[in-house]
């Protein structure tokens, strides 16, 4: 071995002949700790995967059947946790993020909701409990939006963005609850909010009062579910491309407009959030509850004069 792969790795090869100048301990150390990197480097640029976070957990995604929550649910697995798959009418597309998961070597089931009606959230963690034997994190993803000037609203769309935004999180994240407490278990709860929980929105006045709601729930279930072990968290996208935004994304005056207020320059993709929501999900985070992570290229707090 020559001498400068030695030095390099005298870590790995402690009995390598270091010569005169490195027998003094501190230069040792100060090359130990250099060497270390550059093996590192060359072990993880080469051969080995990064450790799988979420290996022998079980996730629920609300709304994975398409945009974030299938991108959170595929991510999700490639940290090793198996999933259930929720929808509500794309039970097609619940299936093929479902078959992505099972290529990837993880358990998945798909598991059909209306999130508005309580008795049918009780049931999906129910039924997703039972086909994978325990849930051990819960992600609120599904969301709906409706734009219309507030004095237009009708009750069936106040209901319907309300349902599935705010009382769909808060009855899953209850029934979940109560799942953990069974099992004396802990778990991580991860609401996928909006900037808008913070930032007005106008003509989406019913998105902005479900979402600012979360925001409270979040942080009145950090105390709450804190003694249990449960931590909860939000995550506020800005623009992500989804179908959420389509006939955002198919008009070129306002894409611009919007491109304009993002100082990062460009709509963030699904896996933008999925990776935050790993982060979140992981004991990476376990000292972080009630608090929201705000994936928005910069869109909240951008302001510029002159
Ligand atoms: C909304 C999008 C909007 C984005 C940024 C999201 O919460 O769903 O319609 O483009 O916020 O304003």
């Amino acid at each position: 071995m020559g001498k400068l792969a030695c030095q390099q790795f005298s870590f790995l090869f402690p009995k390598c002949n270091l010569g005169k100048r490195d027998d003094n301990p501190i230069k040792l150390s100060l090359a130990h700790d250099k060497s270390a990197g550059i093996a590192d480097r060359h072990i993880s640029n080469h051969h080995e995967r990064p450790p799988m976070k979420l290996s022998g957990k079980v996730a629920l995604v609300t709304g994975s059947s398409q945009g974030i929550g299938a991108a959170i649910a595929v991510r999700l697995a490639q940290e090793g946790a198996d999933i259930v798959v929720n929808y509500h009418s794309h039970p097609g597309e619940a299936d093929a993020v479902k078959a992505q998961i099972v290529a990837l070597g993880r358990r998945a089931v798909a598991v059909g909701a209306d999130l508005g009606a309580v008795a049918s959230v009780n049931q999906l963690i129910a039924d997703g409990a039972a086909a994978l034997g325990q849930i051990d994190i819960l992600v609120n993803n599904a969301g709906v939006e409706k734009n219309a000037p507030f004095w237009d609203v009708t009750e069936h769309d106040y209901d319907f963005v309300l349902n599935t935004n705010l009382k769909g999180p808060f009855f899953a994240t209850q029934a979940f609850v109560k799942h953990l407490q069974s099992r004396k278990a802990p778990g991580k709860i991860i609401n996928i909010s909006s900037v808008h929980e913070d930032l007005p929105f106008p003509h989406f006045t019913a998105y902005c009062a479900s979402k600012g709601g979360l925001k409270m729930m979040t942080r009145n279930l950090s105390i709450e579910l804190a003694p249990l072990g449960i931590t909860i968290n939000n995550i506020a996208p800005g623009a992500i491309e989804t179908p959420i935004n389509t006939a955002l994304l198919n008009d070129p005056v306002k894409l611009k407009a919007l491109l304009e207020n993002i100082p990062l320059n460009r709509l963030g993709k699904p896996a933008d959030v999925s990776s935050a929501v790993a982060f979140l999900a992981s004991s990476d985070a376990d000292y972080i509850t009630g608090t929201t992570l705000v994936v928005d290229g910069g869109l909240t707090w951008n302001y510029s004069e002159q």
